[in-house]
């Protein structure tokens, strides 16, 4: 799967990469465990002790984690299996105290992951040993939410310092969750076919009638950065816009949105009101979850407009179902990129197959 640098020339990811289940699970290795996956709000774990239990894209990654964070307030990801015969340590989210301990036959863990204690293993011999302890899983706190990588190929960092320059200077440390307008989808399509339809705006004018009045889309702008790249959508007359200080890189331009997409599976819209975050799960190879998750600026007037988002991802879904349908066509082979209005997708499709030759 080789997709030309040069989007004047390049086809975009062949049909069967969205229809294949072998395909699917290459990149479930590749890709998936080798990507920072964002799990949950830092909140989740607030204090000394907690201990959130999650599986990381349960039936896909299927992988056994838990949030931890030890009494000097340091946030941790680990495996949550025993070390001993397997049983989940933590069943439910909760204050641990200073240890957790395994339900099966007693073994106990500090909360850094260490071995700590085991009953009726005296006699044990080269007991314990490292393997004994719970593996520790890269993970990073990013705007108080936590990312975690199985097998990380890209430094995080890197991936969102983009994002950082340009909306640093936003009041991102007022951002509160607000359960209004948090959401979740199922779409009968592959999680591919939903980023591709996320990273163009050369739909809006066809697809969402609303959403086009209050964007000018001549003025629709695209950038791309190493492994996060940027749509910026511009205010129409009378549509609120983001306020940027008088240095900023984009001052004096009407900024109706930033739509950040961060690889492979993250959109982090910036509005006037807010940040809406578009977490982009697969399910398997032709089914997705999307949680759409609202955090408002505190110091911001909340006029998202509900009915709007909700229009827009309806009218998406259909369009990515639709197109999920017709890539399994014995006649779709693959298409082409528009050069002015898909270097978002080409961005992505070239991301793709860079880690699947890896
Ligand atoms: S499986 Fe955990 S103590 Fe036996
Ligand atoms: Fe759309």
């Amino acid at each position: 799967m080789q997709i030309s640098a040069n989007i004047r020339q390049a086809s975009t990811l062949p049909g069967r990469f969205y229809a294949d289940r072998a395909i699917f699970d290459e990149v479930k290795e590749k890709v998936l465990a080798a990507s920072w996956l964002y799990v949950a709000d830092a909140e989740v774990v607030k204090n000394p002790g907690d201990a959130y239990p999650f599986t990381l894209l349960p039936g896909v990654l299927n992988e056994p984690l838990v949030l931890v964070r030890d009494k000097e307030g340091v946030l941790r990801c680990l495996s949550n299996v025993c070390t001993h015969r397997g049983k989940l340590i933590v069943e439910q989210p909760g204050n641990h105290g200073s240890m957790l301990r395994c339900g099966y036959h007693g073994r106990c863990f500090r909360l850094d992951g260490a071995f700590k204690s085991m009953p009726e293993f005296k006699e044990a011999e080269d007991f314990p040993s490292p393997a004994d302890d719970l593996a520790k899983v890269p993970m990073q706190e990013w705007m108080g939410m936590v990312f975690v990588s199985l097998q990380p190929a890209f430094d995080f960092e890197e991936a969102v310092r983009p994002i950082m320059e340009r909306v640093g200077v936003l009041p991102l440390e007022s951002l509160r969750f607000e359960q209004e307008g948090t959401q979740e989808y199922n779409v009968k399509a592959n999680w591919a076919l939903y980023c591709d339809n996320y990273l163009e705006g050369f739909h809006i004018p066809f697809v969402h009638p609303a959403l086009n009045q209050a964007l000018d889309f001549k003025q629709y702008d695209y950038e791309l950065f190493r492994f996060c790249n940027l749509q910026i959508g511009i205010a129409d007359e009378g549509q609120p816009n983001i306020d940027l200080p008088p240095n900023h890189l984009d001052f004096g331009k009407k900024i109706y949105a930033y739509y950040y997409w961060l690889f492979p599976n993250l959109m982090l819209n910036f509005y006037p009101w807010g940040l809406s975050l578009n977490v982009v799960e697969p399910l398997d190879h032709e089914r997705t979850k999307v949680s759409f998750r609202t955090y408002r600026f505190e110091s911001q007037p909340f006029n998202r407009s509900e009915n709007q988002l909700e229009i827009t991802e309806m009218e998406d879904e259909a369009v990515v179902e639709s197109v999920q349908l017709g890539i399994q066509s014995r006649f779709y082979k693959q298409g082409r990129f528009s050069p002015t209005m898909e270097k978002g997708v080409h961005h992505f499709h070239r991301l793709i197959a860079e880690f699947l030759g890896k």
